[in-house]
Parts: C-alpha cells; sequence; structure tokens
C-alpha cells in the first residue's frame, strides 16, 4: 500500500469540494483508493515508520492533488483540425472540414501519425478517461485502441456508423457494423471498451439505425451520438424522421435511447417532450461549451437537465472544440452558463466552480463505470474508487495567503498541461506515450 501526502481536493457531491490540506490518500497495490484522511491514523503513522512494512508514505510536499479529468466527447481524427476553420456552423463545417479530414483514416499510416499524437496530448492534459469517436475504418479504430492500451489510458472507443450524406469514400453500411461488432463487442484490454457510435440521424439510414437496435439488444453495449445541436440540423431531422415527435424520439424509435447506458452530445435545444425523453430514459447529456460556443450552435439548458435529474458530464468535442484540455471545457461551461443566467434574467443559478468540477471527474467517471461494466468508480477519491489523479504543482501562481480552493480556481482558470507534475491512471504513475 501506499499512502501520498498533499493537499487533497475532490467533489464527492456537486455543491462544494472536499479539501484535506495536507491530507492522506490510502491506495492499495491494485491501484485501488482505501481511504482519505486529515490526518494519519496511529496505527498507519508506525507502519510507514517501519521499513520491514509494506506501507510507503510519499510525500508530494506543497502541490494539489486533483481526480484526474474525464472528456466524454471528443473525436480522435479531427485532431489535426484543432483550432481550424471554426468560421462556420455545423453543417457547413462538417462537409467542408471535418468528412475531409476524417476520410484520410483509410490510410492506416495517416491514422498512427494522428492518434499516436492525440492519445499522446490526452495523457499530457491529465485526461485518463474519454469516450472517443474514431471513423468508419475498422483498421484505424483497432490502432486508436491499441495506443490507448499501450498507454495505460482508459477510453470508449466507437467505430462511427454513417451510410448517407457524406462522401462515398467516408460511407459504411449496416453490413459492415454487423461484422465489425460480432468480433468488437467485448473490452479490447483492460481499459479499452466498445460503445456503438451512429454518428446522428442525418447520417444514419433507417436500415443503419434499425441495425444499431438489433446492436443494442443483441450485445448490451453503451451508445454514444449526437443531439439537438443546431437548429438546422434539428429541421432536417425533422423533415428524415416525420414520426418522430422529436430528434430524440429517432432513436427511440430504433431502440437506442436507454436501453444501455447512453450519451448524446450537447442537447443545446432539449426541452419540453425531448427533456422528458432524455430523463426517462436515463440518458446522461455530454456538454461541450467549448464546441457549442464556436460553431454557433447554443447554449444548453445545463441548470435544467440538473434540476430533472438528468445526468450531466463535460465533453471537449474536439475539433469542434479548439481545445484538448477539460480546463477550459470546466471554464467555458461556467462561462456560457453565466451567460445564460444573464440572458434569461436570473432565472436559474449559473454553474459553480464545484459543480463544473465535479461534471469534468466524478460525473464522468459515473458514466464511464456504467458503460464499461465496471465496479470501481473514478473521478473522486472515496474509498473503492480506482487512484487516478494529478498531482499539480502551482508554486509560480501562488502567494502565501490564498485559500486551496482559491488555489485551485487559479489552476482551472489559468493553468496548463505544464503545471501536472505526476499523473495515475489506475494507481501507476503513467510514463509519457512514445510519439
Ligand atoms: N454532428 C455530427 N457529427 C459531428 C461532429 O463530428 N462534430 C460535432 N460537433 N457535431 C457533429
Ligand atoms: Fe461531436
Amino acid at each position: 500500500m501506499r499512502i501520498y501526502q498533499a493537499h487533497i481536493i475532490d467533489t464527492p457531491t456537486p455543491s462544494s469540494f472536499r479539501i484535506f490540506e495536507n491530507g492522506y490518500v490510502a491506495v492499495d497495490d491494485d491501484g485501488i483508493v482505501v481511504d482519505v484522511w486529515h490526518e494519519l491514523p496511529l496505527e498507519l503513522v508506525h507502519r510507514t515508520a517501519d521499513p520491514s512494512s509494506d506501507v510507503r508514505l510519499i510525500q508530494l510536499g506543497d502541490r494539489l492533488l486533483i481526480p484526474a479529468f474525464c472528456d466524454m466527447h471528443v473525436h480522435a481524427p479531427q485532431y489535426r483540425n484543432l483550432g481550424l476553420a471554426l468560421d462556420e456552423e455545423l453543417l457547413v463545417w462538417l462537409n467542408r472540414y471535418t468528412f475531409p479530414e476524417e476520410a484520410r483514416f483509410s490510410s492506416p499510416e495517416y491514422a498512427e501519425h494522428i492518434y499516436r499524437r492525440f492519445v499522446h496530448e490526452l495523457w499530457m492534459q491529465g485526461t485518463m478517461h474519454s469516450s472517443v469517436f474514431a471513423t468508419i475504418h475498422p483498421q484505424a479504430t483497432d490502432l486508436l485502441c491499441r495506443l490507448f492500451a499501450e498507454a495505460g489510458l482508459s477510453a470508449l472507443v466507437g467505430l462511427v456508423g454513417m451510410d448517407r450524406n457524406a462522401p462515398d469514400n467516408l460511407l459504411n453500411s449496416a453490413r459492415d457494423l454487423q461484422d465489425y461488432y460480432q468480433t468488437h463487442h467485448r473490452a479490447s484490454s483492460q481499459s479499452v471498451f466498445p460503445i456503438l457510435t451512429p454518428r446522428f440521424i442525418p447520417s444514419c439510414s433507417p436500415e443503419m439505425m434499425r441495425t444499431y437496435g438489433q446492436l443494442v439488444a443483441s450485445y448490451g453495449l453503451p451508445v454514444q451520438s449526437h443531439l439537438s445541436e443546431n437548429r438546422s440540423e434539428i429541421d432536417w431531422v425533422r423533415q428524415l424522421e416525420p414520426e418522430s415527435v422529436c430528434y430524440a424520439d429517432a432513436y427511440r424509435r430504433y431502440g437506442v435511447l436507454g436501453q444501455t447506458p447512453t450519451l448524446m452530445a450537447h442537447c443545446c435545444y432539449s426541452e419540453g417532450k425531448e427533456l422528458e425523453m432524455l430523463r426517462d430514459n436515463h440518458v446522461t447529456v455530454a456538454h461541450c461549451p467549448t464546441s457549442n460556443s464556436n460553431l454557433a450552435s447554443g447554449i444548453a439548458p445545463v441548470r435544467t437537465f440538473l434540476n430533472e435529474g438528468i445526468p450531466v458530464v463535460l465533453g471537449t468535442d474536439v475539433s469542434a472544440g479548439h481545445y484538448m484540455s477539460m480546463l477550459r471545457v470546466i471554464q467555458y461551461a461556467i462561462q456560457v452558463s453565466k451567460l445564460h443566467y444573464a440572458r434569461t434574467e436570473g432565472q436559474l443559478p449559473y454553474l459553480s466552480l464545484s459543480e463544473a468540477f465535479y461534471l469534468a471527474t466524478k460525473a464522468g467517471g459515473q458514466y464511464f463505470m456504467q458503460a464499461a461494466l465496471s465496479e470501481k468508480g473514478t473521478g473522486s477519491f472515496e474509498a473503492g474508487n480506482t487512484f487516478d489523479a494529478l498531482v499539480i504543482d502551482d508554486s509560480y501562481l501562488n502567494y502565501d495567503h490564498y485559500t486551496l480552493e482559491h488555489r485551485l480556481q487559479r489552476y482551472i482558470y489559468i493553468g496548463d498541461d505544464r503545471d501536472i507534475r505526476i499523473r495515475f491512471a489506475r494507481g501507476n504513475q503513467l510514463p509519457e506515450p512514445i510519439l
């Protein structure tokens, strides 16, 4: 067992930070959190002092120890477009910039070049869990899974399904999906899990959606997709699926809304019937505020979701989101919620720092645990969770009179990956992945 001493901060509940100044966290040999303390129990004081004991005390000094981040919506093949081409709204952006880039992943060499950099950046930014869209290409997707496993990072990885409204070289078929999942419905390693990934309704014909419904029923796999991101997209779905009462209903009617853990990105315009449908089908919303700002999509009603008991997690949505750091996503989540608050004359409270931090850590971990059928949670230092953590050295930002909560706030708003000294995943200190 190892015991780390540092300033430990996490959010077991959204309403406030739990802070252990010069506290202790014990991690067993399987990488599971045993307990967290303000003071080390006397028995452990003796054991850590005994050189023959198997308990080691590691003092991390005047540093912050926080849970690693969960990016619950990100497109690996869009990594090269980071920060580019954010001058259009969703549908033009997809056709003009995104589809041509994704088509390049038919080349395994190109895929390896980009995917190595993508996985390296997740490591760099301290994102130990993610839910990832790949492309339609099985070989490149297998490679991505292998790179995650080699890096020691946890991921839900989806081969993307799309059989209409895109260039021919970026289409697959219902049959391709059946073939793929016949051999890919189990975890490909200890930390990498499959997730069904219909791109969105405009990309998937009724035949493909029916196949997704069958795959959900046969294999019990989780689902991720996009929902109600942009007004033109919603109008288009209304034309494509006239029998559906709302966009979410188009997924529901094919049996891919809540039969298994379901993660829907954006939901900027989910209200009324659709909001009820998300709640009643236990859908998790992936809120992507950097993306929604960049593509002028809208502001998701996150407070309303939370009040309704709809779980919300956060995602970068790279490359509609322009940056891989979950720090930026936490910051934008708070900022867009404040703008929403001002616009709606303060009817509902905006997100607090601890709430946004919770969404980026424990809430993401809860979805991941359900989707990976795991018994171990992550995203907070509660006993029984895996120890996925970051050691932050904020000494250059620091003045004596700051509280620990203010130090964390400064790190979130103006810190970056250079401040991360150690990254732990499942109890192991992760080395930098090979580029
Ligand atoms: N809707 C369908 N595909 C995409 C995508 O790649 N990014 C975003 N932001 N929305 C989408
Ligand atoms: Fe997306």
